[in-house]
């Protein structure tokens, strides 16, 4: 007889696509499906997409790996991931009012102005943990009071975007801490939303959701859900978390030293800490992790997988993805010296610049498409680099290598100059789904399989390959990385005045 596993769905909310997994107790993945959506590219400050999108691509992939499973198995719930920071604001009729601002929008650079004015670094550091930056959520409810008033008398609701789709799916407002942090509301400290912060700023906590832990239950398929998701009504959903801290469940990043770089539509690099007592003027963004008593580190790169879509949409290139990156595998290191700045939508870590562009620099007759491609991944690599660079500021002691998820995992390419650039090795691991798989792994612990977060990846969580650094590139790699790190002094005040 077939024996009958426990699993659980893992849903992520991504930029470009909504990604579900059917994750079973022994780590099987037994279905996963990815659909596609827009981004409203609006101007070169302004990304948005419309909830509702999501919830639609939402319906779509979970029937599908429903459909595509003939395995026998015991589901356990729902565990949401998704995109961090995006701002999802809903009106008196449930209804949303305007298209989600997203993480990766930078209008509201006044709004984040007048936060770090008025309130102060000191305190915003010793209660949110992070100054106002532009893709944070707070200067978004500010720029919707500024900009749109009759919008903003309409919010009955502030949410993020797998909290949208819990609403969807449950009628419950909950989101947790991990995706709380996000907001530059919630006290990463005391693991609340900041009554000094809402109040400095006029906001009404009445339209913040509740926020429980990542592995509880938030609430349960509704009927109507249920018909549209093509699930059993009455099913559990878990609080899961942001797209970053459930990719680090499922590449095993939940214990100080650890390191995970993720290569999707952004760039990061996070390292957990078990201390936030003394965070000083970091550079670096400062989150609750999914586990109780763990917050992380993290440097965010804005274009980072969306560098390469960029390139390869203006090169008219009809290459599927993978070969499109592979195209690079016979230029030289350094694409004949062509540097590559991936500031398409502005820059957070290091420069938390707005104004910031992207450029090719050191372009010749002598350069081909395939040179280009290089220095695109070369540049998104280096700025990955500087995010390391701070992290070692940090009284942490670093893993030899940093285990890599997100689209780039995929692909050998990226993992050797990755590796080349930040002169560590790239791990890669079993899952490489990354937070759709985070937030199944949640699921089962919410679900009772595993009895914590550890106890889980401890059984489910394995390293598969290792990419290490060539050391005979590794000069070359130092003294370009070294002339990248020159360039935006140079081009700061030309970014600003433009
Ligand atoms: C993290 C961030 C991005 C989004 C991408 O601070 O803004 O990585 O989470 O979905």
């Amino acid at each position: 007889m077939t024996p009958i596993f426990n699993a659980t769905i893992g849903i992520d909310i991504g930029t470009t696509s909504v990604k579900s997994v059917l994750l079973g107790e022994n780590g099987t993945i037994f279905a996963e499906s990815e659909i596609q959506i827009d981004v409203n590219r609006v101007d070169s400050f302004s990304t948005e997409q419309d909830p509702n999108d999501w919830w639609i691509a939402t319906c779509q992939s979970v029937r599908k790996i429903i459909k595509t499973t003939d395995s026998k198995f015991n589901l356990l719930g729902v565990g949401l991931s998704g995109q961090m920071h995006s701002s999802v604001f809903i009106d008196q009729k449930n209804e949303v009012i305007r298209p989600a601002i997203l993480w990766n929008d930078v209008r509201t650079k006044s709004e984040c102005e007048f936060i770090n004015r008025n309130i102060g670094l000191d305190v915003l550091t010793r209660t949110v943990g992070n100054i106002a930056i532009e893709g944070f959520t707070a200067p978004k409810v500010l720029w919707l009071r500024n900009q749109e008033p009759n919008n903003y008398k309409k919010v009955k609701k502030l949410l993020l975007p797998k909290d949208f789709v819990r609403f969807k799916m449950t009628g419950e407002f909950v989101t947790e801490p991990s995706d709380a942090a996000g907001t530059l509301l919630f006290d990463i400290y005391q693991g609340k939303w900041s009554q000094e912060i809402l109040s400095k700023l006029s906001i009404d906590e009445s339209i913040l959701p509740s926020v429980i832990n990542s592995c509880d239950v938030t609430g349960f398929i509704s009927k109507q859900a249920s018909v549209e998701l093509g699930l059993t009504p009455g099913l559990p959903v878990f609080g899961g978390g942001g797209d970053n801290p459930s990719g680090a469940v499922a590449s095993g990043v939940v214990s100080p030293g650890l390191i995970q770089v993720s290569i999707g539509t952004s760039g990061t690099l996070l390292t957990p800490i078990k201390d936030i007592t003394n965070l000083g003027d970091s550079k670096l963004h400062h989150f609750s992790h999914v586990n109780d008593n763990l917050w992380y580190l993290m440097g965010v790169i804005l274009s980072a997988g969306e560098s390469v879509r960029w390139l390869k949409g203006i090169l008219n290139s009809r290459n599927n993805y993978e070969d499109f990156v592979s195209s690079v595998n016979n230029v030289p290191v350094g694409s004949k010296d062509l540097f590559f700045l991936p500031y398409l939508s502005g820059e957070r870590t290091p420069h938390n610049d707005p104004n910031a562009r992207g450029c090719f620099i050191g372009l010749s007759s002598q350069h081909s498409s395939e040179d280009l491609i290089r220095a695109v991944i070369e540049g998104v690599c280096y700025a990955i680099r500087d995010s390391l660079e701070l992290v070692k500021e940090h009284d942490v002691v670093l893993d030899d290598g940093v285990r890599l998820i997100g689209g780039a995992s995929k692909s050998d390419i990226w993992k050797k100059i990755l590796a080349n650039i930040l002169g560590k090795s790239v791990y890669s691991v079993n899952f490489n789904g990354g937070p759709s798989i985070g937030a199944a792994i949640i699921g089962l612990v919410g679900g009772g399989v595993f009895k914590s977060l550890d106890e889980a990846i401890n059984h489910l969580v394995t390293i598969t390959r290792e990419t290490s650094p060539e050391d005979s590139n590794k000069n070359d790699f130092q003294e370009r990385y070294e002339k990248y790190t020159r360039l935006y002094p140079i081009l700061r005040e030309w970014f600003s005045s433009s």
